[in-house]
């Protein structure tokens, strides 16, 4: 049986025979690891040397050729910078390129450290999903938007075009249209000068994190909590700490400021992503009281407040709360009350924050999409908008309630508690006993019907049993048909951790 030194012997006998090369012919020419760049590459470009053949290791190459260690490194860096070997760890050096001499380049080599840790691809997923027409993607949150009034913006758009002509194709300010900073305010409260016009809320959670947050502040968010926020936060280097917003115990938050000194706190209070709660008047206050205490800024998520589905008005906004405008940053969208399409939105704060966001939006974005600004301005000024809202929010009320009941019938009793909303889009739901929230999604999956589970919505592990399902986005029967799915893949999930349990259900 070879030893390992023989094999290691043999690899670098095979390389050298492979290039036809005599260690004592090779010209001693300087720098001498240009040499073995060169006859590799010659290897490669020849054929003798194909894409998956393992380079000798450093050691023995250099052992074999009478140089130094260094100067086989320098020759493969050398290689690999060229895109003709790539480098494993713990594995070896191996050739990558083609004999047609068209290197696959090594653009992974290229990203930048910071770059090549973003890994979590859940936001992308969640939309991916929605646009797969052969998936029921109840995973992302959309409206019905196949009530979308099409004609009527079909109309604004035209009406636009006309009145304001070339506005739509050129530049304007990064912090948008003046026009439409003034319709928002006008409708939505706040001063037009203290509003950022967005490409959509998570342009504006994104380029708070990156104002307000340095590598290792601490930020305190909702427990659990808008998946794309703590990407963000994370992105920005920033420990976050979760505060159980369901419970919405103001101790528990107060000592989370106490202990960690955050730079700020994040919650959507109104009909939350993902738990459908929202924050009564009493917890809003004393957040408010906190934050001014504590000189914390809040960042309130508003992208649900206009979702009521009771006809109730929600409790006061804690902007409204904050009567001198000092500690709340709001953040809004109109991706949930028309259409996430539009990457429309905006944030209200205090001038020096917007002044502030505006610079570091025009590095990314000099300024969101003009004709889409003049036609939601459009569309707010003659009551479309208004209009559209009401009767999304009869729709949904309709689509949550048919399947909440579908819910009810297809799932085992006991097997899932479904959490049925005041406003939003959501249900959450909690599986019983140890059935697993990712075997539901899989196996609902499996049959065209995309949901999440809990865990992109914990800070700090949790979730495993939850499940967050979107009831507006389908017409009735089809969420119908999707529960029948849900509750079929819970019932196995359900029998599958029973099996997988026998003694502790004996117990
Ligand atoms: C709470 C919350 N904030 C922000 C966003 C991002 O919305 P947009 O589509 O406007 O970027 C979402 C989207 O799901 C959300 O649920």
């Amino acid at each position: 049986m070879p030893t390992r030194v023989s094999k290691q012997r043999q690899s670098v006998i095979g390389l050298l025979r492979t290039l036809n090369i005599d260690p004592a012919q090779i010209p001693r020419t300087r720098p001498f690891y240009r040499r073995i760049v060169e006859l590799i590459e010659r290897g490669v470009s020849g054929g003798a040397l194909a894409p998956g053949v393992r380079l000798p290791p450093e050691r023995d190459l250099a052992l074999a050729l009478d140089v130094s260690r260094a100067t086989v490194v320098a020759a493969y860096r050398e290689l690999e910078s060229r895109g003709l070997a790539r480098a494993y760890v713990g594995r070896g050096t191996f050739v990558s390129a083609t004999s047609d001499g068209s290197a696959p380049f090594a653009w992974r080599g290229k990203i930048s450290t910071a770059a090549i840790q973003m890994t979590d691809s859940t936001l992308r997923d969640l939309v991916r999903h929605a646009a797969d027409p052969d998936i029921v993607s109840l995973a992302a949150g959309e409206p019905a938007l196949d009530l979308f009034p099409t004609d009527a913006f079909r109309v604004a758009l035209d009406d636009a075009l006309t009145r304001h002509g070339t506005a739509a194709w050129g530049h304007a300010p990064t912090e948008g249209q003046h026009g439409f900073r003034e319709v928002l305010a006008r409708r939505f409260g706040g001063e037009a000068a203290n509003t950022l016009v967005i490409s959509g809320a998570q342009q504006g959670l994104d380029l708070l994190a990156r104002c307000l947050i340095d590598r290792g502040d601490a930020v305190v968010v909702d427990r659990p909590g808008y998946l794309g926020s703590l990407q963000s936060f994370r992105s920005a280097g920033a420990r976050i700490f979760g505060w159980d917003f369901v419970r919405a115990d103001m101790d528990e938050l107060e000592d989370l400021l106490l202990r960690y000194r955050p730079k700020l706190i994040y919650t959507n209070p109104t009909f939350q992503n993902p738990s459908g709660q929202t924050l009564p008047i009493r917890a809003r206050r004393e957040l408010i009281e906190l934050a001014m205490r504590y000189r914390v800024p809040i960042v309130e998520d508003e992208t649900y407040c206009q979702l009521s589905l009771s006809g109730a008005a929600p409790p006061s906004a804690l902007h409204e709360l904050d009567q001198d405008g000092t500690v709340v940053i709001r953040v809004n969208s109109f991706s949930k009350v028309l259409a996430p399409g539009l990457r429309l939105g905006w944030v209200g704060a205090a001038r020096p924050i917007i002044e502030q966001l505006a610079l570091m939006k025009q590095q990314i974005d000099p300024h969101t999409q003009n004709l889409i600004q003049l036609v939601v301005a459009q569309m707010i000024d003659t009551g479309l908008f208004d209009t559209h809202l009401s009767t999304l929010r009869v729709e949904h009320r309709r689509r949550r309630d048919s399947m909440a009941r579908a819910l009810q019938k297809y799932t085992p009793s006991g097997a899932l508690r479904v959490g049925v909303p005041e406003g939003g889009l959501f249900f959450w739901c909690r599986l019983a006993a140890q059935a697993s929230a990712r075997e539901v999604q899989q196996r609902a999956l499996a049959h065209g019907v995309a949901i999440v589970t809990g865990e992109p919505f914990y800070v700090d592990g949790g979730g495993t049993r939850e499940l967050r399902i979107c009831f507006t986005s389908r017409p009735s029967d089809v969420g119908v048909r999707a529960a029948k799915v849900i509750g079929a893949s819970v019932a196995q999930a359900v029998r599958q951790s029973e099996r997988a349990q026998p003694i502790a259900r004996i117990v």
